[in-house]
């Protein structure tokens, strides 16, 4: 008999742990382009946030050209609350005809409260689980960057505790999404073509912080490492940004993702392996592109790992599948 896989409260039929993350899916069509990939257990939907978004003007997307990195301004285009109001419960019901699992994540932009209308779509539409997506550094709404939950424990506290009060033993399983935790997340960084590292320092302090909270909600089943590493300005060979322009983005920055922040994002999720109560599944996330960087992840004890960047950069849902061949036939026998 086979045993059971649970990966973040969320039981799946195959032991296939590459999943596509949020920031790829958005509406039915992306949805079923995904599902043409067999292997694909779980996938990520949104993120969607409680008013729609148009996305950001100017270049909003760049993929290094040695592959080291990508940089995004997208902004979470998405439909909001109204647009996914009926459309969700179709999208659910199709990736569960294929016989796949759907998380869906959810953000706020401005206030924690968003957050409740925003999981009480995600519960009835019959979603399997909903990413709460504390980490996402890159909207900018008049020039100005919200408080990002992922770097302001009390913040996280006060959503988790609101959550918990609405929804009490209703609650579906609730994954936590967490940003590159470095210290001085706000300042300003230059990256250049051709450059393969960042340095930055890993916030411990704060991790300890964080890993509290999130110890004290048991509904809390899976927390994902990490999202991208905000305010990153790449520039070209004559020092021109890439992203942009963007009047409301003066700096010009995004978010940065890939194999540059591939060994912070395996760091923290093994420190927060260390903090974090057993019972929750931590899903890496950042520069995942074959097998070896699956395994990285895997070996500090991650359940799983999501893709991004390697996705937008192929193009084509089989990545996932050629990532876990990858994984599966050189690290795992
Ligand atoms: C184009 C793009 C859009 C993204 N949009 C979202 C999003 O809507 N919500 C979210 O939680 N993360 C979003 N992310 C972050 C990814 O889910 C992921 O955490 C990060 O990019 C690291 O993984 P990667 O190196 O495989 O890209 C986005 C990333 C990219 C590159």
């Amino acid at each position: 008999m086979k045993t059971k896989i649970i990966i973040g409260g969320i039981p799946i039929s195959e032991d296939f742990r590459v999943m596509p993350g949020a920031g790829i899916a958005k509406n039915l069509v992306d949805v079923k382009r995904l599902c043409e990939n067999e292997d694909i257990q779980i996938l990520l939907f949104g993120s969607i946030t409680l008013l729609s978004r148009t996305g950001n003007p100017g270049n909003i997307f760049f993929v290094d050209p040695f592959g080291n990195y990508t940089v995004n301004s997208v902004g979470m285009t998405n439909s909001g609350l109204g647009g996914y109001q009926h459309t969700l419960k179709e999208i659910v019901n199709y990736v569960h005809s294929k016989g796949k699992k759907i998380v869906v994540s959810i953000a706020s932009v401005d206030h924690v409260k968003d957050y409740i209308p925003l999981l009480a779509l995600v519960a009835q539409s019959g979603a399997d689980g909903c990413e709460l997506n504390y980490g996402c550094p890159n909207v900018l709404d008049g020039g100005k960057q919200h408080a990002i939950a992922s770097f302001n424990p009390p913040v996280m506290q006060t959503s988790l505790s609101l959550m918990k009060e609405k929804f009490g033993m209703f609650m579906i399983p609730i994954w936590v999404k967490l940003s590159l935790l470095v210290i001085v997340p706000n300042a300003l960084r230059i990256v250049n073509h051709g450059d393969t590292t960042i340095d930055v320092k890993l916030d411990v302090e704060l991790m300890n912080k964080v890993s509290k909270v999130i110890n004290d909600f048991d509904f809390i089943k899976a927390v994902v490492c990490t999202n991208t590493l905000g305010s990153i300005r790449v520039q070209d060979e004559g020092g021109k940004p890439v992203l942009g322009p963007n009047p409301d983005n003066p700096n010009l920055s995004g978010g940065l993702a890939g194999l540059i922040i591939h060994k912070y994002s395996v760091e923290q999720a093994r420190l927060m392996r260390h903090l974090l109560n057993k019972e929750i599944d931590i899903i890496g996330a950042g520069g995942v592109i074959n097998g070896q960087t699956t395994d990285d992840f895997m070996k500090v004890g991650t359940v799983g790992v999501q893709v991004v960047s390697t996705y937008w950069v192929k193009n084509n849902p089989v990545i996932f599948s050629e990532i876990g061949a990858d994984y599966y036939e050189n690290y795992t026998k």
